[in-house]
């Protein structure tokens, strides 16, 4: 049975997912590693009898001292795929090399509309209809490696960050163990720089609908 190894850095609710996704997985979490101590991600590993570690950088001189070392650290539970659930420190070029082709990242937007922070923000100031969460595989361009999953939803007039924010992460709890299961099962693969699924290669990502419970209004009996 394949596994995978996981890096968080905060409340870990997409750790949550595929914790729960059990056998449906398709392989196993061999260890979590997080970047700050304390937070709920390492307490969900705890609860689940899975490995884990807290790895500080102030405890490395440099990014390059700390990468080398969570390389070392994940190493020693030789993962088949290396998952960033929500793991927010950019890793550098050797990091990256070490992992290529077998490292998924889970970014809250439509890639390649914005990479990097405050996703939900931009979205709402561009005025865009729609947005989302992708899956991807981890290149050296920043949120730049090819899309395999997106979960797509339709901004409503009435959204706030914090209303976008929790509509994306109800749909990342479903690409992301899926995206997993496809790694951890042959299913996918990233090899000289092309996406293979079912032994086809992908060039656009699959795209998973939001839906949304029906209105009160639509399940209201019609008037008499
Ligand atoms: C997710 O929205 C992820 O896309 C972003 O940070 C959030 C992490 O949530 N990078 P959690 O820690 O898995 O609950």
């Amino acid at each position: 049975m394949k596994r995978c190894a996981v890096l968080v850095s905060g409340f870990g609710s997409n750790l949550q997912a595929l914790i729960d996704a059990g056998h449906k997985l398709g392989g196993g979490i061999a260890v979590v590693v997080s970047n700050r101590a304390g937070v709920e991600a390492l307490q969900r590993a705890e609860r689940a009898g899975i490995k884990h570690h807290h790895l500080s950088p102030r405890d490395f001189a440099s990014r390059d001292d700390f990468d080398a070392a969570l390389a070392r650290l994940l190493d020693d539970y030789s993962p088949d795929l290396l998952v960033l659930a929500g793991y927010m420190r950019i890793l550098n070029p050797a990091f990256v090399e070490h992992f290529a082709d077998r490292m998924l990242n889970l970014h809250p937007s439509l890639l390649p509309r914005y990479p990097g922070l405050h996703t939900h923000a931009r979205v709402l100031a561009a005025g865009d209809r729609e947005h989302g969460s992708t899956v991807h595989f981890v290149t050296a361009a920043l949120d730049g490696g090819p899309a395999v999953l997106q979960y797509r939803l339709r901004v409503d007039p009435a959204d706030t960050e914090a209303s976008l924010s929790a509509r994306v992460l109800v749909g990342e709890h479903i690409i992301l163990p899926r995206a997993v299961n496809w790694f951890l099962t042959g299913r996918l693969s990233y090899q000289g720089g092309q996406v293979m699924l079912d032994g086809g290669p992908l060039n656009t990502p699959h795209v998973i609908e939001e839906v949304r419970p029906p209105t009160s209004a639509a399940t209201k009996p019609a008037a008499t």
